[in-house]
């Protein structure tokens, strides 16, 4: 799979089987997660992987009303840690949300790769799962990625890709 095909085969799964997912491919999708480039290389992010049926429950409970993301076996909780991330010094911009976004959608692609859904979902409640994960104070956690295999394979191709144009996203110079 070419990197257009990935692009085109990921998409937001809101259905998942229990499945659960193997460990090397939670690897993988770790190894790739890792590579990550990040703003001058600062590597802010922590990943919480959780797997256990208290911490999914926990994960649950921050979530608002998603009852799809229950069946998921696994969620990798991309967090970053704002005493870690760089700051521009023209404007103090703290790009810990670009580096969070960028390794999350490595994950997302990864665990595509391998056959299995993801969702990156960012409606939830932060202080709750700081709380409820005991993240140290200047740990945000950004978002919560369900990782599972589709309830139906056929889900990765269910929806179109409802997307702008590329003659809409540009300014041309
Ligand atoms: C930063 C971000 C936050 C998102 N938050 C949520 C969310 O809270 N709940 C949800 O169901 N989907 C969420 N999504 C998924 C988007 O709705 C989805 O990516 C978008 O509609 C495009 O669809 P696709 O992922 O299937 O290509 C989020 C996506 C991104 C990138």
């Amino acid at each position: 799979m070419n990197t257009l095909e990935l692009a085109r085969k990921r998409c937001s799964i809101r259905q998942y089987s229990p499945a659960p997912v193997e460990g090397e491919k939670l690897g993988y999708i770790l190894e790739v997660a890792r590579l990550a480039p990040s703003a001058c290389n600062y590597q802010p992010w922590r990943l919480l992987v959780v797997v256990s049926q208290d911490g999914r429950k926990k994960l649950h409970d921050a979530v608002y009303a998603r009852e799809w993301i229950k069946p998921a076996p696994l969620f990798i909780v991309v967090c970053g840690d704002h005493a870690r991330s760089w700051k521009r010094p023209a404007d103090g911009k703290d790009h810990l949300d670009v580096d969070a976004g960028i390794i999350a959608e490595h994950i997302c692609l990864a665990a595509t790769e391998q056959g299995l859904g993801t969702c990156i979902i960012c409606h939830f409640d932060a202080p709750f799962v700081a709380g409820a994960f005991n993240l140290p104070g200047t740990v945000e956690p950004v978002a919560i990625i369900p990782i599972g295999y589709p309830a139906d394979p056929g889900l990765f191709a269910a929806t179109a890709k409802i997307r702008k144009s590329v003659e809409e996203i540009i300014f041309a110079f």
